[in-house]
């Protein structure tokens, strides 16, 4: 038995101490947020957070997470699923997905980040979402949720703010 915290909650797993994390994440507790890409640890689709840092779950074996804790996607948000994380509420003002396959390891990278790094600069951004690929190019806009969560985060919106679209360009818009 390997024991560990998944997204706050004491899990025990009958696994073999070599299997991915991500096959007992997805198939095991069956929790399929976490993506399967390369299975190389290559391209980022899988990561999520091991005792806050951003790892690769498809080669990291399940004995790693002995005694840790484990937060994938779906632990980043609160209780609700209208209680998105700070970096999941950027993600869905700038429009970030388009496909998606890519967005939840996408996130979990770039909540590592934030909460090492409240104010990142674009190389710190570019160093540490370098190892997240988007087959569909969605990098412009990471880099402009990141900072806009980095710039919620250090100031959080009055209630009032938190009613005006991001897209909104008149003052039209603004006092609707
Ligand atoms: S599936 Fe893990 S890095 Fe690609
Ligand atoms: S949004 Fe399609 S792979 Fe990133």
């Amino acid at each position: 038995m390997i024991t560990f915290s998944l997204n706050g909650n004491d899990l025990s797993v009958d696994a073999d101490p070599a299997m991915p994390l991500l096959w007992v994440i997805r198939d095991i507790v069956q929790l399929q947020g976490t993506k399967f890409g390369c299975g190389q640890g290559l391209c980022g689709a899988c990561t999520v957070h091991l005792d806050g840092i951003a790892i690769r779950s498809c080669i990291t074996p399940v004995s790693e997470a002995k005694g840790k804790q484990i937060t994938t996607i779906e632990g980043l948000q609160g209780k609700t699923k209208t209680d998105e994380h700070p970096v999941q509420q950027a993600w869905i003002r700038n429009d970030v997905p388009q496909c998606g396959y890519c967005q939840p390891g996408q996130i979990m990278s770039a909540s590592a980040l934030l909460a090492k790094n409240a104010s990142p600069t674009d190389d710190d951004i570019t160093q540490a979402m370098s190892g997240n690929i988007c087959r569909c190019g969605t990098y412009p806009k990471i880099r402009q949720a990141i900072h806009d969560a980095a710039k919620h985060l250090a100031s959080p919106a009055s209630p009032n703010e938190s009613t005006v679209s991001s897209t909104a360009h008149f003052q039209s818009d603004l006092s609707s």
